[in-house]
């Protein structure tokens, strides 16, 4: 393992890159397989949050935050499925405001992660001597069919 490795970078470069993925979504229009990519490594990003780092911080009596945010992914999670029932429809203008919805979201969720939580992760790592999390993060991969823990969908 690396000496300076930092999970809070490793995640707040994936919201950098998820982000300038979205802007661009909105920005320069929506080409779908394009898109399909970017939600793909959105979709990582918060498996690597629920299986890896909340639990973290809520196995010491840190969690006050992460149910929050658990929440917060399920309604980005939502925000994704009906992206992708849009793009299916080829209802153009409905995914573009759906993108757009979902970049709000997700700079608001990202701005709470990066000033509550990811601080307090690598602390957490060093001090409990938590080395492997880097070696399972590092070789981590999205499940088939994982779904976030509030991401199923809601009866209307
Ligand atoms: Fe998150
Ligand atoms: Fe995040």
């Amino acid at each position: 393992m690396k000496e300076n490795y930092s999970v809070a970078r490793l995640l707040e470069n994936q919201h950098r890159d998820i982000d300038d993925a979205l802007k661009n979504m909105v920005g320069q229009g929506l080409e779908v397989p394009d898109c399909s990519h970017a939600l793909e490594r959105l979709r990582f990003h918060i498996y690597l949050e629920e299986a890896f780092i909340f639990p973290i911080l809520e196995n010491r009596g840190a969690g006050e935050w992460t149910l929050n945010l658990k929440q917060d992914h399920g309604e980005i999670w939502r925000c994704m499925e009906s992206f992708h029932e849009n793009s299916r429809e080829r209802a153009c203008a409905g995914s573009r405001k759906t993108v757009s919805d979902l970049h709000d979201m997700l700079r608001i969720h990202d701005d709470k992660e990066e000033e509550l939580i990811y601080p307090v992760v690598d602390v957490f790592i060093k001090k409990y001597k938590l080395a492997s999390t880097f070696i399972e993060i590092d070789s981590a991969r999205l499940p088939e069919n994982w779904i976030c823990l509030f991401g199923e969908a809601r009866d209307s």
